[in-house]
């Protein structure tokens, strides 16, 4: 071979495994950049800046009341206001409604806390119907009332999951301020 076509030869070579090396990496940066698209995708377009980082598909929330609730009409949702987690976005503290955002077995728990003297029964439904209740009542003795229940669920995509009122009775009074919870999440 003369020195001129192996000048060549490196010229035209050259640019082709340069090339070649920045297309993988512009893949790499590709797929990151699609995981991350991914990411805010699966958080419907939400990004979270507090700088968790959260496994796309997981579904978990916890919400609890900054205020108690009084002379709550039967067969209401009880509204829990305040979300400390909610991955997958299925909880609304506007309605107190959770929505299952994909199907899969689930588990729930909540729990009410009332003062002495005083009501509050709820039972958990789902898409409106009668799941799992306790009993949350003060009315004798001096102390307050706490009850907790749980339930596991298998549930689809666009079910309905929230604490009712009992049908036949106000909720008198559920305190807030971080006593009272409801939380749930995919197994
Ligand atoms: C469901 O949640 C309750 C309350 O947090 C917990 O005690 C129970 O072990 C959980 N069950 C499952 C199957 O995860
Ligand atoms: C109701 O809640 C109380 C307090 O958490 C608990 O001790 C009791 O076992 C619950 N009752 C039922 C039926 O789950």
């Amino acid at each position: 071979m003369s020195l001129f076509k192996v000048i060549l030869l490196t010229c035209v070579l050259s640019p082709m495994v340069t090339g070649h090396k920045s297309c993988s990496i512009n893949a790499g940066l590709m797929k990151s950049i699609q995981y991350q698209l991914k990411l805010v995708e699966d958080n419907n377009g939400k990004c979270d800046c507090t700088g968790r980082v959260s496994e796309p598909g997981k579904v978990a929330f916890m919400a609890k009341n900054s205020d108690s609730l009084v002379n709550i009409p039967g067969k209401s949702a009880v509204v829990y206001n305040t979300v400390m987690t909610n991955l997958g976005n299925g909880y609304d503290k506007s309605t107190g409604i959770f929505t299952a955002p994909s199907n899969g077995v689930y588990n729930f728990s909540w729990t009410v806390v009332t003062h002495f003297g005083k009501y509050f029964f709820t039972y958990l439904a789902l898409n409106g119907k009668l799941i799992a209740r306790n009993y949350t009542g003060g009315r004798v003795g001096s102390e307050h009332i706490s009850s907790t229940q749980k339930a596991v669920l298998e549930i689809k995509k666009g079910d309905k999951v929230f604490v009712k009122v009992q049908d036949d009775h106000i909720g008198q009074f559920m305190f807030g301020d971080s006593w009272s919870t409801f939380s749930g999440y995919k197994l």
